[in-house]
């Protein structure tokens, strides 16, 4: 944990402290470095990502227009508006569904190609003054001073064209031509500018070529020096010529991580880096599956220029643009330092539909195999070669694969037989991949993989509220060492909105202490969902996340991390390779109040869970000893250590402690870093110690130890 990222200061959270009263009743952790640790999972901590709340198309890919090729809605160019600075001009805009069978001809013609088979036309039959169209962006286009923006689209402007005829019918004997003047070529202004039109951010014109044939055009625009920050603001194009002009494609990136091209926002890339994620797993989620089966994550249709990306239906309410397709996942993964964790569709879902084991499902196998080339393979194979001239001639490193997601909805049982049809493709072609069974016996006993060969990694999901959190965080330490490895491929504790609180941050980090106590058995855990646009609804766009308790919130101009967020980046920074033995005694409990579910049971007593949650690590060649505790109660909480085997501790240590006033406080865009690690120096500490825990409060006290 670098010390730039916290505030730093003397806390007194861990001063060390006489207890004169109690003493027996102070809960006391012991460690015991005789006994041998197990190794802690090198892939404990991942990240966990698919397309939920805007977090690509409004999130981490950079583009700022929305529906830039006009797909997101059949009816109406979702986004998009006219513009006319005098209300004597006339001008109206229409959406040309070209791909649609029903409509006619002469609006069927303006596809660019099979993806890009929808466009915007504006026809312009009257110009007093400016005319053009106007993006709203994701809840705006953000407007940031000294900014270079690259703005870049397919455009044509005409008279208004012949109708349509087979090329074996008579030509008209005069043209019904043109009614609107065809002089569309000429000057088109490029802006960004605000909602109200008049402020003017940055500009640029293109010039439009007299064609009948769609081009593309580009043009950097650059803010000012003064200009203030803000997304109250819109992308618009312009002209002061009547004409039809035709749009497509339309694009505006800011500047991104690594100035890549189609590439990433920068700060939250940051964000993630700085968790230190061992690998990513996408790209789903619900988002790998579809509502149906014919929507489906379609990688292959998510690779190579933008211009051959006609996007997807998506799982979550919004259509997906596919900027961030296949190729970009695994970039992501390179920028962050993480390795791919893939997801290959299994034939399942989420309506609840799937297909069938044996030949029907035989096409889905050859696509996760093809798949599974286009990450690793290197450039002599079929698809090794596509990702190599897609830009990435070195194969990705890929270890595990995970088949399907969450199938354990489909009651028909059908996955037991779609898993071993995968497994043992996927085995024969890729003998070094471990694959992942999405469903995980150990979390739903009555669904089996049944036959000889048990899955070897099983994925486990949790979405808990705090208390529920508290009261399972032992789970692991009683699980079977001979059964399957876990991979807790989706957790939370669901408390807050959009973003997480205080005391889901409690919830999260008492159950990363327990993954942490069983870190040989949970080889590996990322917690879900990841992003949240945190915009709310507005007059033309809906709210812009679908799904509560999120680890990392922003809008069009900002960013932050919740407090589970900054229980992660310490959890995950300060981890080590060995588990050290910990047992604790007299730790406090606290009644769970009953629930609704409990009294439906006839369940008359609450059940005692404890306050205190623990885990300690270490780092065998630092010699580095990370000892997490959570404090879930509102008091402070003394607590004795006692270090065993040690035969040397140093004095001083650091100490880092995330707490707040009230278990409901929490990060937000305008208060980004209410909740935040504090790190300490602490002095005297010993093989025996006492500390006083801060109510509401996670801690990680990291030491000096040699056995
Ligand atoms: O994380 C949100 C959703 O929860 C995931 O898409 C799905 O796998 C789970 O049900």
């Amino acid at each position: 944990m670098k010390k730039s990222m916290l505030k730093t200061g003397m806390i007194c959270v861990f001063c060390a402290i006489n207890f004169h009263s109690a003493i027996a009743q102070t809960p006391t952790l012991n460690l015991d470095f005789t006994k041998p640790g197990a190794n802690v999972s090198p892939m404990l901590y991942g990240l966990m990502t698919e397309e939920i709340n805007h977090a690509y198309d409004g999130g981490l890919y950079a583009e700022l227009i929305r529906n830039r090729i006009f797909k997101d809605n059949k009816t109406t160019p979702e986004a998009w508006s006219l513009v006319r600075n005098d209300s004597a001009s006339v001008a109206a805009i229409k959406l040309m569904a070209t791909n649609e069978e029903h409509i006619p001809y002469d609006e069927r013609r303006h596809a660019i190609n099979g993806a890009l088979s929808t466009c915007l036309r504006l026809t312009v039959e009257k110009a007093a003054g400016r005319v053009g169209i106007a993006n709203e962006g994701y809840w705006g286009i953000p407007v940031k001073p000294s900014t270079t923006y690259n703005a870049s689209l397919y455009i044509k402007g005409t008279g208004r064209t012949e109708p349509f005829r087979w090329p074996w019918e008579p030509k008209p004997s005069t043209l019904s031509l043109p009614d609107i003047a065809d002089n569309a070529a000429g000057p088109i202004t490029v802006s960004i500018e605000s909602n109200d039109g008049k402020t003017v951010y940055a500009s640029g014109t293109i010039n439009l070529a007299k064609s009948i044939f769609w081009k593309k055009y580009e043009v950097t625009l650059t803010t000012k020096a003064d200009a203030k920050p803000t997304a109250d603001a819109r992308f618009v194009i312009t002209t002061d010529r009547v004409g039809e002009y035709y749009f497509n494609l339309v694009s505006l990136f800011p500047p991104t991580y690594h100035n890549k091209p189609n590439g990433f926002r920068p700060e939250l890339i940051k964000m993630m880096a700085d968790m230190k994620p061992k690998f990513l797993r996408f790209p789903g989620g619900n988002y790998l599956e579809g509502p149906m089966i014919t929507d489906a994550f379609p990688w292959k249709t998510t690779l190579g220029p933008l211009e051959q990306r006609p996007g997807h239906k998506g799982s979550w309410g919004y259509r997906a643009s596919d900027g961030l397709g296949l190729l970009e996942f695994l970039q992501w993964c390179e920028d962050i330092g993480a390795e791919p964790l893939l997801a290959v569709y299994a034939g399942y879902s989420l309506q609840g539909d799937h297909v069938d084991a044996g030949p029907l499902l035989q096409p889905y196998v050859e696509d996760a195999l093809d798949e599974i080339e286009y990450v690793t393979g290197d450039v002599n194979t079929y698809w090794g070669a596509k990702r190599a001239a897609d830009g990435h001639p070195a194969p990705f490193k890929l270890k595990y694969i995970e088949v399907g997601n969450e199938d354990w909805f489909d009651r028909t049982n059908s996955y037991d037989g779609r898993f071993k049809q995968f497994r043992a493709a996927i085995e024969k072609k890729y003998p070094s991949l471990h694959v992942i069974s999405t469903i995980a016996e150990t979390q739903y006993p009555d669904l089996k993989i049944t036959g000889d060969k048990k899955p070897e990694v099983v994925d486990e999901h949790y979405y808990r509220n705090s208390w529920e959190m508290w009261e399972n965080a032992s789970q692991y330490d009683k699980y079977d060492r001979n059964g399957p490895k876990i991979f807790v491929g989706e957790w939370a504790t669901r408390e807050g909105a959009p973003t997480t609180n205080l005391n889901a941050a409690l919830g999260d980090a008492a159950w990363m202490t327990g993954m942490e106590r069983n870190a040989d058995l949970i080889i590996m855990s990322c917690y879900a969902p990841l992003f949240v646009n945190v915009n709310k609804a507005t007059s033309t766009a809906p709210k812009a996340w679908q799904w509560d308790s999120d680890l990392i919130g922003y809008d069009a101009l900002n960013s932050y991390g919740s407090p589970s967020y900054y229980v992660q980046k310490l959890f995950g920074n300060l981890l080590g390779d060995k588990v050290v033995s910990i047992t604790a005694t007299n730790i406090p409990t606290q009644p769970k109040p009953l629930t609704k579910q409990d009294s439906t049971e006839g369940k008359k007593v609450a059940i005692q869970v404890p306050t205190v949650f623990y885990s300690a690590t270490a780092d065998e060649k630092t010699g580095d000893l990370f000892i997490k505790i959570v404090n879930t109660t509102g008091k402070k909480q003394p607590v004795n250590f006692n270090l065993n085997g040690v035969t040397k501790v140093l004095p001083d240590a650091t100490m880092y402690v995330i707490t707040s006033a009230r278990p409901q406080d929490t990060n937000t865009i305008t208060e980004p870093e209410k909740i935040v690690p504090v790190s300490s120096k602490i002095k005297g500490v010993s093989s025996k110690f006492k500390r006083i825990l801060e109510p509401y409060s996670v801690s990680v006290l990291q030491l000096q130890v040699a056995k």
